[in-house]
């Protein structure tokens, strides 16, 4: 979980406790958060793990099953919550997160008005940026949403960085008590036209705004409404691509040709027809090549700046 403490700094510090909420790592493709209960199981395809035997232990443990069988134990960051959430809704994935954070310039003590919340994917990483004295303030129209993201806030230890208001933002516009007074807004809304003049209105001087949106008519709608009010008016699409990089065994003939007498390091480079680049060393080789499941389309990141009035 985590915690702020007296002076209001986030740590990770300490020691697993009965209720925590713990990231449960098999591997980067196989995890979950289970919330730590004296007395409860965890059993998966390595044995049964005792909850009791966790409680005491730092976060970042390795910790055994019955079998054997191990999981590390890790604190739910937001780019692991990230992961591991309930989709109740379409997300923004890390690759969106960290640029948003960067392209917003958001920093600590901060002030960020949010809506959709949506799932609260976004939201984890916002309010652990402003933090230790900045704020977020979400705003979702769906009830049961902004429940469960208000659930789930107070579940990984975020609560005090972060207050879910139920406000219908395309029809009403952010709260007139936040005026003037947020670095930055961010939009993940079917019509965000419908909200930007409000946004607008929220800003401080120099603020920043971000829409997000996955068609590009809403773009280029929301782009003209931004005309107005905003400058610097810019729209990205982020995509990722991972890479698979590992080291095969080989036989050296096989790799110098020669019969293994060149033993200068490296040795060959060559690019597969899959894209992969091999790098040959005597007894081994390192493929590195572009992994099949690159994620591709989320969405339109558009960012502007608050025109200031001279
Ligand atoms: C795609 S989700 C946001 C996901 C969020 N960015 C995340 O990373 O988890 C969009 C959210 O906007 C909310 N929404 C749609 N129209 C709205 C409106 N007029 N006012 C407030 N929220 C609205 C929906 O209920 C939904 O939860």
């Amino acid at each position: 979980m985590l915690t702020i403490d007296t002076t209001r700094k986030i740590s990770f510090n300490r020691l697993i406790s009965n209720g925590d909420l713990v990231i449960v790592y098999e591997r980067h493709d196989n995890m979950k958060a289970v919330t730590v209960s004296e007395g409860s199981v965890l059993q998966n395809r390595f044995g049964v793990f005792k909850h009791s035997d966790w409680i005491g232990k730092s976060f970042g443990s390795k910790v055994f099953s019955n079998k054997g069988g191990f999981v590390y134990l890790l604190a739910p960051t937001p780019e692991l919550w990230t992961l591991v959430l309930s989709h109740r809704t379409q997300i923004l994935y890390i690759a969106d997160i960290s640029f948003v954070v960067m392209y917003l310039e958001i920093v600590p003590g901060c002030v960020v008005l949010e809506s959709g919340t949506g799932s609260g994917s976004l939201s984890t990483s916002l309010a652990r940026a402003v933090a230790p004295k900045g704020h977020v303030y979400t705003f979702d129209f769906h009830e049961q949403r902004a429940g469960s993201a208000r659930d789930d806030f107070e579940r990984i230890g975020l609560s005090s960085l972060v207050t879910v208001g139920l406000r219908d933002i395309q029809g009403e516009g952010f709260p007139e008590e936040f005026v003037g007074l947020a670095d930055a807004v961010f939009l993940d809304l079917p019509q965000p036209w419908l909200a930007i003049p409000s946004a607008a209105k929220m800003l401080r001087h120099d603020g920043t705004l971000c829409s997000f949106s996955p068609c590009i008519e809403q773009v280029q709608r929301s782009c003209e409404t931004l005309q107005s009010n905003f400058t610097d008016i810019r729209t990205f699409e982020v995509l990722l691509r991972t890479y698979e990089v590992r080291e095969v065994k080989t036989e050296s003939s096989e790799i110098n040709g020669n019969g293994g007498s060149n033993v200068s390091l490296p040795c060959k480079r060559r690019h597969g027809s899959d894209g992969a680049n091999v790098v040959s060393y005597p007894n081994s080789s390192v493929m590195a090549r572009p992994c099949g499941e690159a994620r591709g389309h989320t969405g339109y990141l558009t960012f502007a700046r608050l025109q200031c009035l001279s």
